[in-house]
């Protein structure tokens, strides 16, 4: 079974919203299984003290590698990926949710404070994933995005409506637009392209429409798509 276990000082924070719709059923239905673990069951102190100021000055405070170290043996020694969820960490992708839900499951660290410190990072050898450039509060919405990532994309989960956004965004371009009923919504009708059942027709259309949005937001995936289609000729 696909296995998240979760670090946090704030295990209440899980399963959160992953109870809930298709996370919540596949959880039910034994797909994949969820431990949030309490870090602060690993300190020593009667306090439960998880972490301690920063070496050199500065504000906030600096997560213990002492407590993580214990934390991670105790609930985590197992072969999975051991990821901490930080801003500065590499940017989380669909390739590599695609290859986490291959495998036996994940291990993510949620980060609180000014940091972790950096020899815990090391010496259980962690691998800092950013979900994206912003600043979260902790790595605990962080490790809830790419827990649901990996999960939808875990056999059984998703019907077929899985499929089609997975075949856009991994050929590398953004969602064409979608209509239902009715025919006309204040005064805009559904384009005429995909409403004469034509099937020619409306691939052409959503591929132009998948083109036009990437092009238009994101030209990084934009310059990247060109370039797989057009290789530079020798
Ligand atoms: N923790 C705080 N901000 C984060 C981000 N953008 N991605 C992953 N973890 C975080």
């Amino acid at each position: 079974m696909w296995r998240a276990t979760v670090l946090t000082i704030f295990p209440e924070m899980f399963p959160g919203p992953l109870a809930l719709s298709l996370a919540g059923k596949a959880r039910a239905s034994g797909v994949w299984a969820l431990d949030a673990v309490g870090i602060r069951a690993y300190a020593t102190d009667k306090h439960g003290t998880v972490d301690d100021t920063p070496a050199g000055g500065g504000p906030g405070m600096v997560m213990k590698a002492d407590v993580l170290a214990r934390a991670i043996d105790a609930a985590a020694s197992d072969v999975r990926p051991r990821l901490l969820m930080s801003p500065r960490g590499v940017p989380l992708t669909q390739a590599r949710v695609a290859a986490l839900a291959k495998g036996d499951g994940v291990v993510l660290v949620c980060g609180r404070y000014e940091g972790v410190d950096e020899r815990l990072i090391a010496a259980r050898r962690l691998e800092e994933v950013s979900i994206g450039d912003y600043v979260l509060s902790g790595g605990e919405i962080a490790a809830l995005a790419l827990i649901d990532a990996c999960v939808r994309l875990l056999p059984g989960v998703m019907g077929k409506e899985a499929s089609s956004a997975e075949e856009s965004f991994s050929a590398g371009l953004l969602e064409y637009p979608q209509y239902t009923r009715p025919a006309v919504f204040e005064g805009q009708a559904i384009p005429e392209a995909l409403t004469g059942g034509d099937h020619a027709k409306v691939r052409a259309w959503r591929q132009a429409e998948a083109e036009r949005l990437t092009r238009e937001r994101r030209p990084d995936l934009w310059a990247a798509y060109q370039k797989r289609r057009k290789p530079p000729q020798p």
